[in-house]
C-alpha cells in the first residue's frame, strides 16, 4: 500500500451555499467549459482546465470503483449523481454533490455536463468513511497523516 498523504492534503476549501460549480466535457471526459466557480474553487485558471482530462481534479481518496460506476452509468443511463471529493491545484480539497448528464444535439449525445453543489459536514464524514472502506477493500492507497 502506498503512503500518499502529507499534511498539505488536509486543507479544505468549503464550497459556499448557492455556489454552482459547472463544467462540460467531451465524451471522453476532457474539459471543454469551466465556469468561474469551478476555476475559483479548484484553484486553477480556466485556461489550465480547458482541454485537460477531468481527472485533473481527481483526489486520491476517491476509489477507482466510484469512477468505474460513473462511466458505466453514463454509458447505460446517460447520467450519474453522487458525492465527490476533488483535489485543488494547491493539493487541498473540496467536497461536492455532482449531477452529471448528457447534452444532446438532434437526439445525438455530444457532450456531458456536471453541476455541483455543496454538501453538509455530516455527508462529508459519511462519504469519507465509505470511500475509505472501499479503497481498503480494493487494496488502494490508504490515508496517512504525516506531522512534521
Ligand atoms: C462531466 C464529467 C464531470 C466529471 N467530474 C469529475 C470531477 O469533478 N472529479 C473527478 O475526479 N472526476 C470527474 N469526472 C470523471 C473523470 O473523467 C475521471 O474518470 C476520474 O477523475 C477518474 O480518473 P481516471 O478515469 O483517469 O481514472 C467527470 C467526468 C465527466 C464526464
Amino acid at each position: 500500500m502506498k503512503e500518499f498523504y502529507e499534511s498539505e492534503f488536509m486543507i479544505e476549501t468549503e464550497v459556499p451555499q448557492g455556489e454552482l460549480i459547472i463544467s462540460r466535457t467531451d465524451l471522453k471526459g476532457n474539459i471543454i467549459y469551466a465556469n468561474d466557480s469551478f476555476s475559483y474553487i479548484s484553484g486553477y485558471h480556466p485556461e489550465e482546465l480547458i482541454g485537460k482530462s477531468h481527472n485533473i481534479v481527481r483526489h486520491p481518496d476517491m476509489p477507482k470503483a466510484v469512477f468505474a460506476d460513473l462511466w458505466q452509468k453514463l454509458n447505460s443511463d446517460g447520467k450519474w449523481e453522487g458525492i465527490v471529493k476533488n483535489l485543488r491545484k494547491d493539493k487541498g480539497y473540496y467536497w461536492v454533490y455532482a449531477n452529471i448528464s448528457g447534452i444532446f444535439k438532434d437526439g445525438v449525445l455530444i457532450e456531458y455536463k456536471s453541476i455541483r453543489t455543496p454538501i453538509s459536514f455530516k455527508d462529508k464524514l459519511r462519504a469519507q468513511n465509505k470511500y475509505d472502506e472501499i479503497r481498503n477493500r480494493d487494496g488502494e492507497n490508504i490515508r496517512k497523516v504525516v506531522y512534521s
